[in-house]
Parts: C-alpha cells; sequence; structure tokens
C-alpha cells in the first residue's frame, strides 16, 4: 500500500493508543462519548483498510460488506468479541484482534470488589449514612454475609477465573469451579480450587462469579433453574456478558430472597436504564461496565489495540490474533 492507510477509530481511546495509531494511518476518530449510530458507522467504515472498534459496534456482514474488499484489520478494544462476527471476517479475509492478557487482574478486582460489597451491604450502608438515617451503632444494623470462610463458585476458569481463586485464596475461602475445560492438576492446586460439574458449583456456592464467554451454549445460563439451585441467601456476582443471566428470573429470585443479592458490571441491555427494576432493588449492585476501567489497564488495552490495527494493516500477524 503506497498511501497512508484510512482508519476508522470508533470512539476515543487512551492516546497511549490513539496516537501510535494517527501517527501510522490516516485515522478518523469518532469524538462523541456515544457511539456512532448503525448508518453512521456504516458510512464511516466505507473504504476503511482497518477498524478499531468497541463492544458496542457490531461488527457483521452488513459492516463488512460497507467498508469493503480493502478492509484488512478489526481490532477490537475489548477482550471479549461477541460483537464480531468472526466467521464472516474470516470468509472475507479480515484479521481480528483482541486485548487478552492485560485487564485479567483489574477486571478480577472489580469482580472481587463487587463481591465483597454485595455481601457486606455497602451500597445500602452509603444510601443509609446519605439519607441521614444512622441513629446509633446497632446489634442488627445492616448484617451481611461473611466473605472468610466462605465457598466461591466460578463459572468459566480462564485467566480472570483464575484471578478470582487467587484472590479468594487470600481471604480463606473455599474455590470450587465449572469450565468446559478441566484446569491442569497443577493449576489446580496452585489456586487450591476444586472442579466441580456445573450444577454441583451452583449448589455448593455461597458466591456464584460469572467468568464465561458470551455464545450460544452460556446465553440464558443463569436462568430461574440455576437460580434455584443455587444456595439459598446466596450471592451473584457477573462481569462477564450480561446476557448469561436471565434478568427477570434473578429480580424474581433477589426479591423472594432466594439471592442475598447480586453485584453486575454487564447487563442485558447496556445500559441499563435507572427505572429497570434490577437497578430499583437495595440488594442489587449495578455498575456500568466498568470492570477493566483502570487508568494503567485502559492504556495498555488501547496499546494492544493498536498495536493488533497496526501490525494487520502492515499485513503482518497480529499480536493478538482471535482465532475464526
Ligand atoms: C472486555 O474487554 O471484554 C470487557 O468487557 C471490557 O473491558
Amino acid at each position: 500500500m503506497n498511501r497512508r492507510p484510512r482508519v476508522f477509530v470508533t470512539r476515543v481511546i487512551p492516546d497511549a493508543g490513539l496516537a501510535p495509531v494517527r501517527r501510522a494511518t490516516d485515522a478518523e476518530v469518532w469524538p462523541d462519548e456515544l457511539p456512532p449510530a448503525r448508518d453512521v458507522l456504516l458510512e464511516k467504515v466505507r473504504g476503511v483498510d482497518g477498524l478499531l472498534s468497541l463492544l458496542t459496534d457490531r461488527v457483521d456482514d452488513e459492516l463488512l460488506g460497507a467498508a469493503g474488499p480493502q478492509l484488512r484489520v478489526v481490532s477490537n478494544f475489548a477482550v471479549g468479541y461477541d460483537n464480531i462476527d468472526v466467521p464472516a471476517c474470516t470468509r472475507r479475509g479480515v484479521a481480528v484482534g483482541n486485548t487478552p492478557g492485560v485487564l485479567t487482574e483489574t477486571t478480577a478486582d472489580l469482580a472481587f470488589a463487587l463481591l465483597m460489597a454485595c455481601a457486606r451491604r455497602l451500597p445500602e450502608a452509603t444510601d443509609y449514612v446519605r439519607a441521614d438515617r444512622w441513629q446509633t451503632w446497632g446489634p442488627l444494623l445492616l448484617l451481611g454475609k461473611d466473605v472468610h470462610g466462605a465457598t466461591l463458585g466460578l463459572v468459566g476458569f480462564g485467566r480472570i477465573g483464575r484471578e478470582m481463586a487467587r484472590r479468594a485464596t487470600g481471604f480463606g475461602m473455599r474455590t470450587i469451579y465449572y469450565d468446559p475445560v478441566r484446569a491442569d492438576a497443577a493449576v489446580e492446586a496452585a489456586l487450591d480450587a476444586t472442579f466441580a460439574p456445573f450444577e454441583e458449583v451452583l449448589a455448593a456456592a455461597d458466591f456464584v462469579s460469572l467468568h464465561t464467554v458470551l455464545s450460544d451454549v452460556t446465553r440464558g445460563l443463569i436462568d430461574a433453574a440455576a437460580l434455584a439451585r443455587m444456595k439459598r441467601g446466596a450471592i451473584l456476582i457477573n462481569t462477564s456478558r450480561g446476557p448469561v443471566v436471565d434478568q427477570a428470573a434473578l429480580a424474581e429470585a433477589l426479591r423472594s430472597g432466594q439471592l442475598f443479592a447480586a453485584g453486575l458490571d454487564v447487563t442485558d441491555p447496556e445500559p441499563l436504564r435507572a427505572d429497570h427494576p434490577l437497578v430499583g432493588l437495595p440488594n442489587c449492585l449495578v455498575v456500568p461496565h466498568i470492570a477493566s476501567a483502570s487508568e494503567r489497564t485502559r492504556d495498555a488495552m488501547a496499546r494492544q489495540a493498536a498495536a493488533n490495527l497496526l501490525a494487520g494493516l502492515r499485513g503482518e500477524p497480529l499480536p493478538d490474533p482471535v482465532a475464526g
């Protein structure tokens, strides 16, 4: 390619990644806080050689067709890539990259923060003080659940699930996990984690934390039946993808006391409006998909996304390719 490659970046990302992209390409960067509307996105990708996308952008056959045959690479600023039709990209010879590894610990930190906040009812406690309802020390005031000594059940035992297990060891928790692929004995031993079938993890855990990808198999995995299988008074944490959980069933389980609380970094849809039933429940803590949102991690994600984009534009293998 003799001319500078043309790329579209669908949102302002940290300068750690944006600067190298601007230096090496003829880049148009979408400047707004909200993602480009679908028709705008289809227009903006017309004729580009590379696309730096976010999880809010659907990259499918229609978009690839709108972009044109010169498109070489789609670089997703996320580890998850359920927004991308990877087989469609592969069919058209478009490389796809993501940002694994750099956000693992930051995401596990947030999942653990949700776990602790739900267990000890921190949102209710801060609301209580803000509403000036604090009168005295109370023997029965805002009683929660112990984290130490409890059983953590992980659904998904990839990078982030394993970091959750590592954190749990520091709290004297017992960890059981389900994953379609069982980990090596050495990994299990190092993280003090025991494999169990999915149903057993649900039934035995005081805290169930979801760390699975979104796929046809996991969509709606935590439905009414799964919630009923959980221990009465257990806590559910979701930092994976919103559609893994049936939210109507979750709201019912939280209302009935089947679950003590839930902590959600991800919802379906996103954003979840303030009048959604889950947002109104005192035992449901919803945060706006911020698990990877630390300054250092977002810089690292930006660098990684830029590296994938630029490698793809040069026709080189991506440092972090997504297999079709
Ligand atoms: C991801 O990377 O998939 C997260 O959901 C956002 O960082």
